[in-house]
């Protein structure tokens, strides 16, 4: 009897949950695990690499010393780099397209490419 009544409850369950508060959709929301961060040659592999490879859109080259060097100096030295990689610049969209990148993974993507 116990039993029926369960599967009766399981058939007629709602299929989707509404909720209409912020604390509602806090308690049907699954906390995600913050994911590990990535190294810089994970993070350029998978993402910087895309045009920083072969210097696409006008992208300054991985390993292009000279390159990196003169948008260090325009840039006004590292976090200057690292500002423009978080905000975008040109035809590079902020954080190179992935937004949960945090900013020791963009640093570390850099200075993978320098
Ligand atoms: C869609 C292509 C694209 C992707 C993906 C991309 N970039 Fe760029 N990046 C560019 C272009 C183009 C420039 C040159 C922008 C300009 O000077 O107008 C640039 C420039 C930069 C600069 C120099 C900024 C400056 O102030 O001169 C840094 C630093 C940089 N990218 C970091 C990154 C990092 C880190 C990633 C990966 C998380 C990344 N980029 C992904 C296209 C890209």
């Amino acid at each position: 009897m116990e039993q029926q009544r369960e599967l009766i409850a399981r058939r007629i369950a709602p299929v989707g949950l509404v909720a209409t508060s912020d604390q509602e959709l806090a308690a049907l929301t699954p906390v995600a695990a913050p994911a590990a961060p990535r190294s810089g040659p994970q993070v350029v592999a998978q993402v910087c690499g895309a045009c920083h490879a072969s210097g696409m859109l006008g992208a300054p080259k991985s390993h292009d010393k000279a390159a990196w060097a003169a948008r260090e100096k325009a840039a006004g030295g590292p976090d200057g780099l690292l500002k423009s990689a978080i905000r975008g610049k040109g035809q590079m969209p902020p954080k190179g397209g992935d937004p949960s990148l945090g900013e020791q993974e963009l640093r570390d993507a850099i200075a993978a490419m320098r």
